[in-house]
C-alpha cells in the first residue's frame, strides 16, 4: 500500500498521524516540496498511489485520469473543491474530508478579523512601523449588524460566539431553513445593504462562484466590511480593489483567494487584512484533523 501526503505540514505539530499509518503497515511519503503541490507534480504522484492525505493540491479530471489503483482521497479540511467529484466516483474512488476540524479555528479567526477592520489594527500595525504615530477613529463590534452568508457549522458557531458582543446576526442561507440563538435567516440582497460587516461561509461551487460581485458589491453600505475566510473564486477579487480604492466600501479581510499564493492588486490596499489561508491552522484544529483524515483514510484501504 502506498499512500502521499499532500498538506506540506502534516504532522508539525504531533506524530499521532503517522504513526497510526506506521501502525497499520503502511509506506507513506510526505509532500517534499514545502508547499501545495502543482497540476505536474500532483499528476506524476498519484500514478502508482493507493491512497491520498490531501490538502489543496488540483485533483481534476486530467490528474484523476492518471490514478491507476488509487481508492480514496482524504481531505485534511472540509473544502471538496480542489476535486472533481464526479470523476473521482466514476473510478470508484472514495473521497472524504474532516468537516468538524476547521469549524472553531476558522470561527475564531473571523473574529479577530472582525475587530482587526473595526479597529484598524492591522493598518495602525503597519503606520507605527513605518514611523507614524497616528491614531485613526474605529467602530465597536456592539450592536453592529453582522451579515453570515452561509449558515453551516462555521457560520452557526460564528454566529454563537457573536453574541456576547450583542450584535445583531443575520444570515443567508438557501439550504438552512432555522436560525439558532438570536440569528435571523433573510435574502442575500437585503443581507448585503443591512450589514456593518459582511463574512463568507460557504462552500465554492458553480453555483456560489463569483456570488460577490460588482453588483453586490455595490448594495454593501460605504461604511461597511467584508471579510472572506472561505474560498476566493467566491469573490471578485478585481470588483473588490475597485470598491476598497474608491472608498466604495471601508475595508476587507481576505484568507482565501482564486489563485493561491495570491499576489494581486489588493496588496496594495492600506484598508484591507490580507493572511495566507490560515483560517485552520492552529495547531489544535490541524491535529484534530490530521488524525481524522487518517482515520477515514484507514478505513477504506483496510
Ligand atoms: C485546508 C481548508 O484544507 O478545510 C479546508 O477546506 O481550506 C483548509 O483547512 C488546509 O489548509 C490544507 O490542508
Amino acid at each position: 500500500m502506498k499512500v502521499f501526503i499532500g498538506t506540506s505540514s502534516f504532522a508539525s505539530f504531533n506524530n499521532e498521524p503517522l504513526r497510526m499509518l506506521e501502525d497499520s503497515g503502511i509506506q507513506y511519503e510526505l509532500n517534499p516540496h514545502g508547499k501545495t503541490l502543482t497540476e505536474a507534480q500532483i499528476f506524476k504522484k498519484i500514478e502508482d498511489l493507493d491512497g491520498l492525505v490531501a490538502g489543496l493540491e488540483p485533483l481534476n479530471k486530467k490528474v484523476l485520469g492518471n490514478a491507476r489503483k488509487l481508492k480514496v482521497i482524504s481531505r485534511v479540511g472540509v473544502g471538496l473543491d480542489t476535486i472533481d467529484l464526479k470523476e473521482a466516483e466514476r473510478r470508484k474512488i472514495r473521497v472524504e474530508n474532516t468537516p468538524d476540524g476547521p469549524t472553531e479555528a476558522v470561527a475564531e479567526l473571523t473574529i479577530g478579523l472582525i475587530i482587526d477592520l473595526l479597529r484598524k489594527i492591522s493598518v495602525h500595525d503597519r503606520k507605527v512601523k513605518g514611523g507614524l504615530w497616528v491614531k485613526m477613529p474605529g467602530n465597536l463590534l456592539n450592536k453592529k449588524t453582522v451579515g453570515i452568508i452561509g449558515f453551516g457549522r462555521i457560520g452557526k458557531r460564528l454566529s454563537a460566539l457573536l453574541e456576547p458582543f450583542q450584535a445583531s446576526v443575520i444570515f443567508y442561507d438557501p439550504y438552512v431553513t432555522e436560525g439558532t440563538g438570536n440569528s435571523i435567516k433573510v435574502e442575500l440582497d437585503y443581507l448585503l445593504k443591512s450589514s456593518d460587516v459582511v463574512t463568507l461561509h460557504l462552500p465554492y461551487t458553480e453555483e456560489t462562484n463569483g456570488i460577490i460581485n460588482n453588483e453586490k458589491l455595490a448594495l454593501m453600505k460605504k461604511t461597511a466590511f467584508l471579510i472572506n475566510v472561505s474560498r476566493g473564486g467566491l469573490v471578485e477579487e478585481e470588483a473588490l480593489y475597485r470598491f476598497l480604492k474608491e472608498g466604495e466600501i471601508a475595508g476587507a479581510a481576505m484568507d482565501t483567494f482564486a489563485q493561491e499564493p495570491y499576489h494581486g492588486d489588493l496588496c496594495k490596499c492600506e484598508n484591507v487584512t490580507l493572511t495566507p489561508h490560515v483560517g485552520s491552522f492552529t495547531q489544535e484544529s490541524r491535529q484534530q484533523m490530521e488524525i481524522e483524515a487518517v482515520r477515514n483514510l484507514l478505513n477504506y484501504l483496510k
